[in-house]
């Protein structure tokens, strides 16, 4: 790394346990592309992305970051920023291309490779999954709205715990339940393009169900460390109002509760009917004691805080949020708020108990320009990470128990339904030719991990000294 890449306030966050994990995170249908290669079926994404109107920029993972061809180059990028685990997705339909069935086992072999390679290199894989990429062959079946799908989970499951549980020992079964059931079956902004309050509590109930029918799989495989991956987002009210004040509260347990409680508590936050009225659907007693089976690691998913407000006429539940007006925002319209992260990880330790947390996922997407010459300046990138490690250092002094942090994302890729617009990666990807270059974020993040177990002690002027006599 030549110096002049970081830029001069590029502090690195210190005092991190020495066996934190510092990670970064992708997902199959964002970065591997090839998606019918070697016998794989289509996913809903396949089909979402190929309907005009739904992706911003008309585009499809249907090249991506071409990772399923480059992926021994990505690990490579991996082992120069220096990170100890890769959070990556396993994709249901290289597997099984209908869904069920038959297995591929081309598609495996390819995660087989994959695994072979970060173990090699000295990279612990964290496999997902499910991130969104479901057989397109089971949603012609009703998808996450038929009750069988908990099984046909459990089933995939049963194949890649049985092909990889020699080598991965960490799995997430679901990453983001939440936007599962309300991007994509209340909004219809994410697949399968759903717009129906109850298919999203049917999808919800099934995602819970699912989850942990996979649980008692991988538990029944051996000695596995086991979770799963939400998105979490302090939700704050607008106004001292009551209307707001109840929209508030009723948002915080539609997005942060309503999986974790069944998950942790083996029941449902007691304001769930009042947030889906005639559409609150509940899991029977058997069905929450199934889900609540102790995990071993939950994967906290932070990006923004919510402003709500009272919304009675919304095109579905009578709370809206956003960013608080004149605060900093992301190339996403999300709010930069620090704090907030730190706020959530308070409130998973009262309210569950003291889980291992993992920060699964946490980045910025902005504008950065094309990686094509030269180093990649990405300073607001530094900074929003280096802010969200110190909340995240803070609280493990408070006592939160954070096991580990992975960068969203390793790659800029296919950002869902806005396409390659919003750039998240360490590493920028020129999407023309497949090159990849490591942004000024990515050695940053290098001199973070390399430095971060050092005690306070260590640093000069917040920069650390002897990191950076490593890298010259
Ligand atoms: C999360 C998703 C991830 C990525 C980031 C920006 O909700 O899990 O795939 O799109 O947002």
């Amino acid at each position: 790394m030549s110096k002049q890449d970081a830029p001069a306030d590029a502090a690195t966050v210190d005092g991190f346990p020495p066996d934190f994990v510092w990670g970064a995170a992708t997902s199959a249908y964002q970065i591997e592309g090839s998606p019918t290669a070697d016998g794989a079926g289509l996913s809903i994404w396949d089909a979402f992305a190929r309907t005009p109107g739904n992706i911003g920029d008309g585009t499809s993972g249907d090249v991506a970051c071409d990772h399923y061809r480059r992926w021994r180059e990505d690990v490579t990028l991996l082992k120069s920023l220096g990170v100890g685990a890769y959070r990556f997705s396993t994709a249901w339909t290289r597997v099984l291309p209908d869904g069920t069935g038959a297995v591929n086992d081309a598609g495996v072999a390819f995660y087989d490779r994959l695994v072979d390679e970060l173990l090699a290199t000295g990279i612990t894989p964290y496999v997902t999954l499910y991130h969104w990429d479901l057989p397109l062959a089971l949603d012609m079946r009703g998808g996450w709205l038929n009750p069988d799908s908990a099984n046909w989970f459990a089933d995939y499951v049963a194949v890649m715990v049985d092909r990889l549980g020699d080598r991965v020992r960490h799995w997430f079964t679901l990453n983001e339940p939440w936007v599962v059931s309300d991007l994509g079956h209340l909004r219809g902004a994410m697949a399968p393009g759903r717009r129906d309050l109850h298919g999203t509590r049917s999808a919800a109930n099934n995602l819970i169900r699912a989850h942990g029918a996979a649980l008692a799989v991988l538990r029944a495989a051996g000695d596995h460390q086991v979770g799963l991956a939400v998105n979490l987002t302090p939700q704050h009210a607008a106004t001292d109002s009551s209307a707001d004040q109840t929209a508030a509260r009723l948002a915080h347990s539609y997005i942060n509760r309503q999986f974790l409680d069944p998950i942790f508590l083996g029941r449902h936050p007691d304001d769930m009917p009042t947030v889906y009225g005639d559409a609150w659907q509940s899991l029977s007693d058997a069905e929450l004691e199934a889900a609540s089976q102790p995990i071993d690691l939950l994967g906290v998913n932070y990006y923004l805080r919510d402003v709500v407000r009272h919304a009675p006429d919304g095109p579905a539940l009578p709370f809206r949020g956003g960013p608080l007006p004149g605060r900093p925002t992301t190339a996403m319209g999300w709010e930069i708020y620090p704090d907030g992260l730190r706020e959530i990880l308070h409130w998973l330790r009262d309210s569950y108990g003291n889980v291992p947390l993992m920060i699964t996922e946490n980045g910025a997407a902005f504008d950065d320009p094309p990686p094509v010459q030269g180093s990649v300046p990405d300073a607001r990138r530094i900074a929003y990470l280096h802010d969200h490690l110190s909340v995240s250092r803070q609280a493990i002094d408070e006592g939160v128990n954070l096991r580990g942090y992975f960068v969203w994302s390793l790659l800029d890729n296919f950002e869902w339904q806005f396409g390659y617009a919003k750039r998240f990666g360490l590493v920028g990807v020129d999407f023309e030719t497949g090159d990849r270059r490591i942004k000024a974020s990515g050695q940053w993040y290098r001199r973070q991990i390399a430095g971060a177990g050092l005690p306070a002690a260590a640093t000069v002027n917040g920069d650390l000294a002897i990191a950076e006599q490593e890298q010259v």
